[in-house]
């Protein structure tokens, strides 16, 4: 488990799929999240997904939690792909329960996907896509350091016509040099205990 602030990331269990099914199959989130809202996912096509996931070590699946009433909010996931001996890992996420949108939690899920990448996995890069309607998720990934560095042009078809596919990136030294402030910004109270759990080891 990897615990930042009040957030919890989880392995994907088997007994979470019921409630994958219904964010899977909500037209809107997954109209901003993937931009295929008709893609429908039925439970055996699911099923299979999550055997995929167990399989592939590259590829994290978080069932993001709040610590406190362990109600599971949302999804996050952690690509680790090498271009030649670069690291890259591609970040994404949802948060399925849409009342919970715009509070600030896309940002701290955004900054805890980052600690993964940079101060666990030693990756080099860390990279995300979004596609051109998708404001919220440009000022959260801009708010914690990422910069729009490319377009795919008219790479989605939605609700009528056809939008751009947006690619962030950040680098290593890039972040390291705002990590303190977005650990402050994102952990408040409990950047202490952050420090101390997952950036020491006894002893040493
Ligand atoms: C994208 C997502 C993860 C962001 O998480 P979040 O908790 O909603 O985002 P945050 O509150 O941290 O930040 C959102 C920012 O967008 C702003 N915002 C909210 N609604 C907005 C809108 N309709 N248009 C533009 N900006 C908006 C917020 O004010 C906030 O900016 P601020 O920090 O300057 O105030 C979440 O909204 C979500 O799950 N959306 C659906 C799925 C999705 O889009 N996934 C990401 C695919 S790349």
């Amino acid at each position: 488990m990897f615990e930042f602030g009040n957030l919890r990331f989880r392995p994907t269990e088997k007994e979470d799929l019921t409630l994958l099914h219904e964010w899977e199959n909500d037209f809107e989130l997954i109209m901003y999240s993937r931009s295929k809202p008709l893609n429908f996912m039925s439970m055996v096509q699911l099923e299979k997904q999550f055997e995929d996931w167990m399989k592939d070590e590259k590829h994290l699946h978080f069932i993001v939690e709040l610590i406190e009433s362990k109600e599971a909010i949302g999804i996050a996931r952690l690509r680790q792909e090498n271009w030649g001996n670069v690291k890259t890992a591609d970040i994404g996420t949802y948060i399925g329960k849409k009342e919970l949108w715009g509070k600030g939690l896309g940002r701290r899920i955004t900054v805890a996907l980052m600690e993964m990448s940079f101060n666990q996995l030693n990756a080099d890069r860390c990279e995300a896509w979004s596609v051109e309607y998708n404001h919220r998720a440009h000022k959260a990934l801009e708010a914690c350091g990422f910069k729009k560095g490319g377009v795919v042009r008219k790479a989605a078809f939605v609700n009528g016509r056809k939008w751009d596919g947006l690619h962030f990136d950040i680098l290593r030294d890039e972040y390291l040099k705002t990590r303190m402030d977005l650990l402050k910004q994102t952990l408040g109270n409990k950047l202490e205990e952050y420090l101390k759990k997952h950036c020491t080891i006894k002893g040493h």
